[in-house]
This record gives C-alpha cells, structure tokens and sequence, in this order.
C-alpha cells in the first residue's frame, strides 16, 4: 500500500514531489493554445462520468469517485483519442463492451478474470510454480471507507478486510480465481477492521509447504506488524499462524525474497518508515534470524520488490506518499543484508510526467520471467484512493541491462557513464547517495512504459540509451534518463 507519510522528513519530501508534480502538470497540459479546449474537454468528461453513473445504476456508488486531478489529466490524456474507452472504464464496464483481448497485458482497462469477474489483487505479489503463475493479492471489492472511520480511526482511505485473494495463469494474461487463500475472520489479526496488505508466498522445498507472509496492521497504521500463513497448497487454504515485530521493530510495507541457494530475506519499511531493515528467515521461513541490517536510513522508502540479477541484488522502492505517486527509485547490493545504494529511477519514457510518477502507479513485485534472464515483469498499483476496487495494475517489462564497459564499446561505455553520473548528481542534490563511481554495479534497470503489450517484448534486446544514440540524430537523454 500505502505510503505512510512519516511525521517529519517523509512528509516534506511527499508534499514536494506532489507539487513538483501538479506544478508540471499545469505546465504541460495547461499551456495558454490548449486550456481553453481542456476545459471544455473537461465539462464534456464530467458530464459523461455523470450520465454514466445515473444509467448503471447497479454500479457501486464509488465509482463515479473522480480519481486525483493527476490521475485525471493522464486519463484524459490517454481518452482524446478513444473518448469511448475512457468513459467505459470509469463506468466500470470497459471489458463488456470492449473485449479485453486476453492476448496483451492493457495497463489502460479493468482487468478481468476468466469468468468476466474484476480482478481483485491489489498489493500483488506472483510466485511462479510448477509452470504455473500464481497472483496473490488485496481483495478490495468492498466499499472503500474515507479516512477517520473505524476504530482506531483510519489515517487513508480503506477497505474493510475480506482477505487475500488467489488466481493462476499460464500466459499472465488470462487469470483464473481460485478463491479467497486466506478469507478475513479466522483470526483477530484478520478482522475486517484490521488492514492485510501486500501478501506475497515462498515455497519452502524441504517442507513442501508455501509460506505466505502480509503487513497487519490497524487503520492508524501502528500496530506494524508481519503475519504469516502456511498451506500444503499453492492456491490455499492457508492457515494463518501470527503475527509479530521483528526484533520488536516495526513491520509495514514489506517484500521477501527467495534466494537461488534457498534462503530467503524479509525487506520492511521500519522506524516509522524512515528505515529499511533486511533480515534472513528461518525456521521453514516463518521466522527472522537474531540479526538484520538497517539500510537506506532516514531515505524514507516503502514498497520494496527484491529481485536478482547474476549475483547482485536489486530493490525497487517507492517514496512515502499515501496513495499518491511518486518517484521509484532501484537500489543494488552484493549481498541482501550489507549496504543497499541507489541507482536511480529506472522509468524510461518519453513522458517526463510518467517517469517522475512511476508511470502514475507504486511498485509491489517484480518477477523473474522463467528461462529469460535479466527480462522480469514489473508489477505496480494505479490506487484509486476513493473507489480502492477500482485500482488498476500497471504491468511493464523490465530488463536488467549489463553495461559494456568502456574499453569494449567506448560509445556506449562513455553514454552511460554520462547517464549514471547525470543521475547520481540529481540524487545527490536530494539527498546522499553513492560516493564513489567505481563501487556502481555493471548494470542499470530499465522499465519502459507500454500501453498494450505482451511477453514476446523481453524476447527483444533491451532498450539501450546507446544503440538509440547511434541509431538517431535527435538526443535521447534527457534529464539523465533515457526518454525513449
Ligand atoms: C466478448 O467475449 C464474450 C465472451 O467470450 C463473447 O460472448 C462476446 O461475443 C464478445 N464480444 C465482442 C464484442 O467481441
Ligand atoms: C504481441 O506483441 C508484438 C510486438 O509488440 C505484436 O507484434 C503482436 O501483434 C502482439 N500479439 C498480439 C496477439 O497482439
């Protein structure tokens, strides 16, 4: 989830990206030739999301919520083209009326299971098995409850718990649901008072039992705590065990990861946020050794997803700004529990908007695409805070590029040292990053923002600032990103 926004430093970064953010919007969508037509554009919008809810009446009162003035302007970006298809998907019946093809991933639409149902699996997190995708997720297909309801009072937007949901799939495209893996109820940590977020399951070999572990907290965000379950079966039951603090610290946003040997590692966001711990776990993985580092201190990260590449470790995170969005960042180490450095954002788009808002969505998993190595899939959520159902998945291609070094291709030795140190200096301007050029890894992240696309995209090559340098005139590096 959710950005907790930390009292002091977190917030002030928060409200400053926020602003940055609305304030480049303005400029670009607001410039003097094309206001005036905006906002017509824009009456015209509100009046079609009106008459679409009065005419689906059966539609939950939470859809007609009109989403972030951000999220907006990206719809209505996306929408001066096929008008039809924006209306469609806030009236929540895009799939009915136009098919959804269960041949591309869409990161425009709702998505929808194999029996047309919404798909409910926010926070997600995929564990391939056995040839199988499996997606766990937040079931947030009740009504979403605005900030100060409950007890204690809630400090975001809600969902009261119905649990964790389960679908698979073979292709990441067509999902079918295999039911609640593990319903809210069967224990006092699984209230529907309580929050249950971001599940994510290990399978444990010697044991042949999957492990699925979850953030459980209160609505004030202060219990801080990790739960987890077990299950003879991928798709559950699960049975839920407990739920704790490791080492008496502060659980919120969390990833675990499992490593090629069989280890596996916990990621939380700790320390009111401000702090990412990393800790082995033990015991069957239901368990966190005594020892655990604390790493990016005071950089206020959440919504950690571990992934590997060779043998260097990579973290993408998000900053702590509720259901906002804001910029990820990547982080490397050589070993999951010593020093994480930052990389930068690894969003590549042409849009300077979408790569400072991780393409309007917050980072939950990346996953490994079986036999392709270095090609993963990035998965993200596009909140909704007021219709939290309503959230969309954002699933991009990622490519984790080694860099040739500069004696073997000078041209793109030198543009991407040019790239890396430009982006260094932006984050050393914000906050402390890494010293020393020579302790970069040979790689860098790549996510490139795609509308419709499919899985035969990481069969190509990466998309490299170089070749495009070689391969056009105009300049492709922009601000110290790549805009392709
Ligand atoms: C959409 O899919 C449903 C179910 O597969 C099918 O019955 C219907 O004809 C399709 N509609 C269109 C417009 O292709
Ligand atoms: C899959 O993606 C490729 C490359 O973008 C495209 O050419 C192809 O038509 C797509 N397949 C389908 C079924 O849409």
């Amino acid at each position: 989830m959710t950005g907790l926004m930390t009292p002091d430093r977190g917030k002030r970064y928060a409200s400053d990206t926020i602003q940055q953010v609305q304030h480049r919007l303005t400029k670009s969508y607001t410039s003097a030739p094309r206001r005036t037509a905006l906002f017509v554009f824009l009456g015209v919008l509100k009046a079609l999301l009106l008459v679409s809810w009065l005419v689906s009446r059966q539609q939950p009162k939470s859809v007609s919520a009109v989403p972030t003035d951000i999220q907006q302007a990206q719809e209505v970006r996306k929408a001066i083209a096929p008008l039809a298809s924006l209306h469609a998907a806030f009236s929540g019946k895009d799939a009915g009326a136009r098919n959804q093809s269960f041949e591309n991933i869409q990161n425009d639409i709702l998505w929808r299971d194999t029996e047309g149902n919404v798909i409910q699996a926010h926070g997600g997190s995929v564990l391939f098995h056995e040839g199988v995708y499996h997606l766990y997720g937040e079931h947030k297909g009740g009504r979403t409850l605005p900030p100060g309801s409950g007890k204690p009072p809630s400090i975001v937007h809600r969902v009261d718990v119905i649990g964790v949901s389960c679908y698979t799939s073979t292709d990441l495209i067509n999902w079918k649901y295999e039911g609640l893996a593990l319903p809210a109820g069967q224990h006092s940590d699984l209230d529907p008072s309580k929050v249950v977020e971001r599940p994510r399951v290990l399978y444990h070999e010697p044991t042949q039992r999957f492990v699925m572990w979850m953030h459980i907290d209160t609505g004030d965000y202060e219990l801080a705590r990790c739960g987890m379950a077990t299950s003879p079966s991928a798709t559950g039951p699960y049975r839920y065990l407990r739920s704790f603090r490791p080492h008496a610290q502060m659980c919120r946003d969390f990833t675990v990861f499992k490593d090629d040997d069989g280890e596996a590692y916990i990621a939380y966001s700790s320390e009111r946020n401000k702090v990412m711990h990393v800790a082995r776990l033990t015991q069957g993985y239901t368990n966190v050794a005594m020892t655990f580092t604390r790493t990016m201190v005071g950089l206020s990260r959440e919504a950690p997803a571990i992934f590997k590449h060779r043998d260097i470790y990579l973290m993408i995170t998000s900053g702590c700004t509720g259901w906002q969005v804001n910029r990820a960042e990547v982080y490397f180490a050589r070993d999951p529990l010593g020093e994480w450095e930052s990389l930068g954002s690894p969003c590549v788009s042409r849009s300077h908007m979408l790569r400072e808002t991780t393409f309007y969505s917050q980072g939950t998993h990346v996953l490994p695409m079986p036999g392709q190595p270095g090609r993963y899939v990035f998965m993200a959520d596009r909140w909704l805070p007021q219709a939290l159902g309503m959230s969309r998945y954002i699933w991009l291609p990622l490519w984790v590029v080694d860099i040739p070094q500069a004696v073997e291709s000078p041209l793109r030795g030198a543009v991407h040292a040019q790239q890396r140190s430009i982006k260094r200096n932006k984050f050393r301007s914000m906050r402390p990053g890494p010293t020393n050029m020579q302790s970069l890894p040979p790689v860098d992240v790549v996510v490139r923002w795609q509308q419709r696309w499919n899985l035969t995209v990481l069969d190509a090559p990466p998309p490299l600032c170089a070749d495009l340098l070689r391969s056009q005139s105009e300049a492709v590096l922009r601000d110290g990103e790549c805009a392709i």
